[in-house]
């Protein structure tokens, strides 16, 4: 019974878009392009340190913990269990999306019971630690992720959604934990603001009232909605290479951001995705910390900044922008289990005479294409490029891969041979119908 169960589940459709490089690789803008083939579209990890743009209909919406399938009309939008979510955040930015017409509601939003709750004394530990930090800064987005993980995984002084309607517990709970925290906030920094848990208490028991129409256990309402067939949607925020077990550690963030994050951030099996779709930016960005060794710190790596608009939606960061990196995409696709990739930004490589792609790495005078495992070994590995001529001509109003010019899909066919993947979509502007679909 229960193996007629599962293989009936499985008979759903499931893809799961991912980012193989170190985030804003254009996610936002496949995973809408996607959801007019889903039903569902859940995120599994992170919280609002993502930023996700989509533009379609002449309108640009810029979504940071909502799923981008919350656009959609008929489609559901689950933030699962694997997310940290700030309450107020997430208030905040259904309210804009509800005044720009976009319809939220307990029907089409559903938040797990069992995801962690952001609280005011996540972002206050985390700006004390980031200033304390010795060496070069992580450089967070400073929205309390890190610090609401190391609780979820602690135990002891994590609150989840479901928490938040058992008042009394939760009363309770939050005391103790403010008064530790003040406790911990004061020694690393006799100056800070202490808490006051009664007024924590207070905001949030509204904030848990606000968001009550969209709590339910998810795990199970995804495998009903397998069951009966709707069609699931996986969106990945940040990048392979921030993933917090395989990326580039310590400067990572603290989730499972590749493909390794779908299954305990969402209680549905790695077993039911039919389809894994890895997001490469044509060229490399990172914001934060950390090495990477394709990064351009001259005129190139301006023009690909201002061509590209690389600032970060989240905290306005400019974005640091390089060659696009074989190597570390290589290995995020490895990591992830791709079966194709989606070349985005294509068009913003248009106006350079000449490209580079990275297609191995120099270690200490020994070639390589394995991505090392440590940050040092990063750090003074050299890029080695394969060369390539630029095709020089605008090509955003290409719809078609025969009205690319020859050069850029010389350039497509290049990171495709390098990742060792077929491509399955080619991006060429920020809108909807500003891409290529690869049969
Ligand atoms: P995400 O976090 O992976 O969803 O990516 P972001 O939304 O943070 O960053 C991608 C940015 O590139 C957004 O501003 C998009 O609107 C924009 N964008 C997406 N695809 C293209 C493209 O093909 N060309 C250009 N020029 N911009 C794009
Ligand atoms: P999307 O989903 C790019 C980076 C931060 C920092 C590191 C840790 O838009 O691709 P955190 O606040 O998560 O503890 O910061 O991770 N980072 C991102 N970089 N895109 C993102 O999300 C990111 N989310 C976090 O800049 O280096
Ligand atoms: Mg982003």
């Amino acid at each position: 019974m229960s193996i007629l169960l599962l293989s009936e589940s499985l008979l759903v459709t499931a893809t799961a878009v991912v980012g193989l490089q170190w985030g804003d690789e254009a996610k936002g803008k496949i995973v809408d392009l996607l959801t007019d083939e889903h039903d569902v579209v859940i995120r599994y990890q992170g919280g609002n340190n993502a930023g996700h743009t989509v533009r379609f209909d002449g309108q640009t919406y810029k979504l940071s913990l909502l799923p981008t399938g919350v656009l959609r009309p008929g489609v559901t939008a689950v933030i699962g269990n694997g997310l940290v979510v700030n309450p107020e955040a997430l208030l905040k930015e259904i309210k804009s999306l509800t005044e720009r017409g976009v319809k939220i509601d307990g029907e089409n939003l559903l938040i797990s019971d069992r995801a962690h709750v952001i609280f005011p004394h996540h972002m206050a530990e985390e700006a004390v630690l980031e200033k304390s930090r010795k060496g070069e800064a992580i450089g967070t987005t400073m929205r309390g992720i890190g610090t609401c993980y190391r609780d979820k995984a602690g135990r002891t002084h994590a609150i989840r959604v479901g928490d938040l309607f058992h008042t009394d517990t939760f009363q309770a709970k939050l005391q103790d934990i403010v008064a530790q925290k003040n406790t911990l906030l004061r020694a690393v920094d006799p100056t800070c603001a202490l808490l006051n848990a009664d007024e924590v208490f207070a905001t949030y028991s509204e904030f848990a009232k606000q968001l009550k129409p969209h709590v339910v256990d998810t795990t199970a309402w995804l495998h009903k909605a397998m069951k009966s067939g709707r069609k699931l949607l996986f969106e990945g925020a940040q990048g392979s290479l921030l993933d917090v077990d395989h990326g580039t550690f310590p400067y990572v963030t603290s989730s499972n951001s590749s493909a390794a994050g779908i299954h305990p951030g969402s209680g549905v099996p790695e077993r039911a995705i039919t389809r894994m779709i890895g997001i490469v930016k044509a060229y490399t960005t990172r914001v934060g910390g950390g090495p990477f060794p394709t990064e351009l710190h001259d005129a190139t790596g301006q023009h690909i900044r201002d061509v590209g608009h690389e600032y970060g939606t989240v905290t306005g960061r400019p974005r640091r922008c390089g060659w696009f990196d074989g190597v570390a995409t290589a290995y995020g696709a490895r990591i992830c289990g791709v079966d194709c990739i989606a070349v985005m930004l294509l068009d913003v490589l248009a106006q350079l005479d000449e490209l580079q792609l990275c297609e191995a790495y120099d270690i200490r005078g020994e070639r390589t294409t394995d991505f090392p495992s440590h940050v040092d070994d990063l750090a003074v590995a050299k890029p080695i490029f394969r060369k390539l001529p630029g095709w020089k001509q605008d090509i955003t109003g290409a719809r078609k891969l025969s009205d690319l010019p020859a050069g850029a899909r010389k350039y497509v066919d290049t990171v495709s041979e390098i990742v060792g993947v077929p491509v399955a979509y080619i991006s060429v502007g920020p809108d909807r119908v500003q891409t290529i679909t690869v049969k």
